[in-house]
């Protein structure tokens, strides 16, 4: 959320410093797992910052897109090993480190990317107990080629002479590889060896905790004020409405926005959750305006802008008749990781609870209780909160909603097609009790038109893909293997119930290359 960390409480803590990989937060993630709070900051906090905080019990240096050598490199900041805290640096903090201490980091001959054979030369420190080799995630352009005295070189790979190091006397490692991801052979062990036999933590955070010092948060940032909450019927928004229920009480209004843009029911299911929560809820049904907003919008990045820009101002209004001062938001990490705000990654794509906020917007803060947090923790939280099962268990569904799922320009008719064909998408997998397993299944609405047969004649008309998908954060995905027969079935069901259909195909493109949602 807005308001600065200062560390209240005295509970352990490992600092992650972020230097813009793209999985600088799984780091923190991974941490949390083990049962130790983590927190992400900045590359440029600096030595004196670290000493103020209380009870940082080590440091982790994430990977990142530059080179050490390249210029305006983000450095590695003065005084910070001197701390006397452990440190681990991955990837580009291995390099920072060793280049730091006198080390050999050079471009690399033969660039490593995927998934690499380590050979652990010794099974010490943070890699104790993981065997000879491991299978790991590998994704670097410059390598370290040789340490100083004083530190030993504990694995290697084909192409990568230090693939980690230690420091003899010194807490100080790093690895060239990316322990945080689910693909490297014990990954989390080697994180979990860091924090807990290196750096000594007890291993005693939960979800629960993170509550409690959430809602102390929002009673400090908020103090006497008014806060309104954008609900969209998902769990993130929902979580975020109840932590900010319990800290501000009746100062709390839910507004759910009806933008013509919801799945079939969606507005209906919102209304019966919320009702029964106490929460002081209202609806607001906007759908006119937001297809007026969007006519003769084609560009997918304009179409998000727009719509987030409508939406900020429906909250507007309503927070003036509330008088609220603060608007309260579901943005989770991964919506801020792909729409470029945590630093120095790439934007994938807007999320219109991200980046289309217009600048002028008169709330004194946006609150973001859930901004460090992914979908599972979420529902973890969603639980602990007591909050309905319609709600903690709904699949995510994106801020901007079907017009996304629209390619092309928004028409009342094309939402229509879509809303019908997702809902039979939805019935299908539910009713097979396949809906389960998987992160999120939907149609979209693809843009490009083909011929068919229907009833003996000749038809041309919209082609629908069907995208059902396995995540466990949905910052990577996985297409599922659906039962053919089902996927026979949604198809037939689609092309005969759907006007305007004459064509169903199935979605077989992962995250990465592809995203969860088409635009
Ligand atoms: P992508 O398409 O980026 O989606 O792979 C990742 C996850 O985020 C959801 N999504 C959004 N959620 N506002 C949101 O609150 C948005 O603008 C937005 N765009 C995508 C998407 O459904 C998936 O779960």
């Amino acid at each position: 959320m807005a308001a600065k960390d200062t560390f209240p409480d005295a509970r352990e803590t490992i600092l992650v410093l972020d230097y813009g990989g793209q999985y600088c937060h799984l780091i923190a993630r991974v941490v949390r797992e083990s049962g130790v709070y983590s927190e992400i900051v900045p590359f440029s906090i600096t030595a004196a910052e670290i000493s103020a905080m209380r009870n940082v019990k080590g440091i982790i240096l994430s990977g990142g897109p530059q080179s050490v050598y390249e210029a305006g490199a983000p450095p590695l900041g003065r005084g910070i090993l001197e701390l006397g805290l452990p440190i681990l640096g991955i990837c580009y903090g291995h390099q920072l480190i060793a280049k730091s201490v006198g080390g050999r980091v050079e471009r690399a001959r033969k660039k490593e990317f995927g998934d690499t054979n380590i050979f652990i030369d010794r099974p010490a420190g943070i890699l104790r107990g993981l065997g000879k080799s491991i299978g790991a995630w590998m994704s670097h352009g410059d390598t370290v080629l040789g340490m100083p005295k004083g530190y030993e070189v504990t694995a290697h790979s084909a192409n990568t002479p230090v693939a980690a190091f230690m420091h003899r006397r010194k807490p100080i490692f790093g690895v060239q590889w990316h322990p945080e991801v689910v693909q490297t052979e014990h990954g989390a062990a080697t994180i979990r060896n860091f924090v807990v036999d290196v750096c000594g933590c007890k291993s005693s955070w939960k979800i629960g905790s993170f509550a409690k010092r959430s809602v102390d948060e929002i009673k400090a940032t908020v103090g006497k004020g008014r806060c309104i909450v954008a609900l969209s019927g998902g769990v993130d928004s929902g979580v975020a409405a109840a932590l900010v229920g319990k800290a501000v009480g009746k100062h709390l209004t839910a507004v759910y926005v009806d933008t013509g843009l919801m799945r079939e029911g969606e507005t209906d299911e919102v209304e019966r959750a919320f009702g029964s929560t106490g929460i002081d809820f209202c609806t607001i049904r906007a759908k006119e305006r937001f297809f007026r907003a969007l006519k003769g919008v084609r560009d997918p990045e304009e179409k998000r802008r727009v719509i987030g820009r409508e939406f900020a101002r429906v909250f507007e209004e309503e927070a003036k008749k509330v008088n609220a001062d603060f608007l309260v938001q579901g943005t989770i990490y991964p919506d801020r990781v792909e729409s470029g705000t945590t630093g120095k990654s790439a934007v994938i794509k807007t999320h219109h609870n991200v980046g289309g906020l217009p600048k002028g917007i008169k709330f004194k803060a946006v609150v973001e209780p859930l901004r460090d947090l992914y979908k599972d923790e979420v529902r973890k939280l969603a639980d602990e909160l007591g909050l309905p099962k319609a709600i903690a268990r709904r699949q995510p569904f994106p801020g901007p909603g079907l017009a996304v799922r629209i390619m092309g320009e928004v028409t009342g008719e094309k939402a229509e097609t879509v809303r019908r064909a997702d809902h039979i998408v939805t019935e299908e997998l539910e009713g097979a009790g396949i809906a389960e397993g998987l992160w999120q299944y939907f149609a979209v609405i693809t843009g490009t038109r083909a011929v068919g047969v229907k009833g003996d004649a000749r038809a041309y008309g919209d082609v629908i893909a069907l995208r059902a998908l396995e995540s466990r954060d949905a910052m990577t995905a996985k297409f599922a293997e659906l039962p053919w027969q089902l996927v026979r079935r949604i198809s037939t069901r689609i092309t005969n119930e759907v006007p305007g259909v004459t064509r169903v195909v199935y979605d077989v493109t992962d995250k990465p290359p592809g995203t969860i949602e088409w635009e």
